[in-house]
């Protein structure tokens, strides 16, 4: 793990970029907007909840623009993106936020097995994301590559019992990062994961009393929204610059948030394989993955016979 510290003076290559950022009316993501404007970026946000994203979008001024924007729909999303590049001509940063968690556990024992239960978790948090990299990543391309920061969760890399749907729903976005970024990477596209741990929003309103009775660390908004904006920034100083401790490119990481700090944890998840997976099969892994990922290899069997004579 590497403790990852926030460098200010990064926040001038944010000057006058574009960001497109879903789920920004209420908790970490109106706080990303407000910082993103405070580094001089223009602001698109989308969110199902309407009066606090008026209210976000008045009190900010000119440099912000919201649009409704249900992650779950694609034609909605596609809409909000649109809307963006027509405003200010051009995306260079896109953010993944929006996220629901149902508290009423469908794996209660004494739930009705009669009823399908609500799949909102997978159908915003994980195909919203999956449908807000790939629209995003089309208009990033279009500029030449930028920055795509996907929010998962603590729930994305451990047990999280009472939010299943949840936790498999922030899985599926370490996932989603793992999937695209060593192809995004080269197009200039890099692709980041925040995973919070407890931050006093309204999704933890449940836990926060109990939490704050054992002392454990917590962050506030602005915590998390300062490590999206730290991915946004780590890769965009012309002198080589970055932020304390990170590996440049800074891409492909997963930041956890505790206590109001971020820690690189993807690194040490990699460089540890030969630990946890085994020396022998660890090496077998890696030429698997070379064959994976060398010029030529198709998953799709269809354009390998169209190939073949
Ligand atoms: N608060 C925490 O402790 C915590 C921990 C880990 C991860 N997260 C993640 O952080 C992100 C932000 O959550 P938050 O804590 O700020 O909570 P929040 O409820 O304040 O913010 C979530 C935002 O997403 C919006 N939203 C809900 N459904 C939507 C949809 N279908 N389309 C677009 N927007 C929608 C909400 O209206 C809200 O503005 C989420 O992805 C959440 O899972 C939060």
């Amino acid at each position: 793990m590497v403790h990852v510290k926030f460098n200010s003076e990064l926040l001038s290559t944010l000057d006058g970029k574009v960001v497109v950022l879903t789920g920004g009316a209420t908790g970490i993501g109106r706080s990303a907007v407000t910082q993103f404007v405070e580094a001089g970026c223009k602001v698109v946000f989308g969110d199902v909840n309407e009066p606090a994203a008026r209210d976000l979008e008045s009190a900010l001024g000119d440099a912000v623009r919201f649009q409704h924007c249900d992650t779950s729909s694609y034609r909605s999303q596609l809409d909000f993106f649109a809307l963006a590049e027509d405003t200010y001509g051009k995306i260079d940063i896109v953010v993944a936020n929006a996220g629901v968690a149902n508290h009423k556990d469908i794996f209660d024992p004494s739930s009705d097995i009669s009823l399908e239960p609500s799949m909102m978790e997978v159908d915003i948090n994980l195909k919203g994301a999956i449908f807000t990299a790939r629209i995003g990543m089309h208009y990033l391309r279009k500029i030449g590559g930028g920055d795509l920061v996907l929010v998962s969760s603590i729930a994305g890399f451990k047990e999280c019992g009472g939010l299943a749907p949840y936790t498999a729903s922030k899985h599926g976005v370490l996932g989603l990062m793992r999937g695209l970024h060593i192809v995004a990477i080269e197009e200039n596209i890099r692709i980041n994961v925040i995973c919070p741990w407890m931050t006093k929003t309204k999704l933890v309103k449940g836990i926060e009393a109990g939490w704050r009775e054992l002392g454990l660390p917590e962050n506030e908004p602005e915590d998390v929204a300062r490590s999206i904006v730290l991915c946004a920034s780590a890769n965009r100083s012309e002198e080589g610059k970055t932020h304390t401790g990170a590996r440049i490119p800074f891409a492909g990481k997963i930041l956890w948030i505790a206590g109001g700090e971020p820690y690189e944890i993807e690194d040490a998840i990699q460089d540890l394989e030969p630990q946890w997976l085994g020396e022998e099969n660890s090496k077998v892994l890696a030429k698997g993955q070379a064959f994976l990922a060398s010029q030529g290899t198709n998953w799709d069997a269809d354009k390998l016979e169209q190939k073949t004579p």
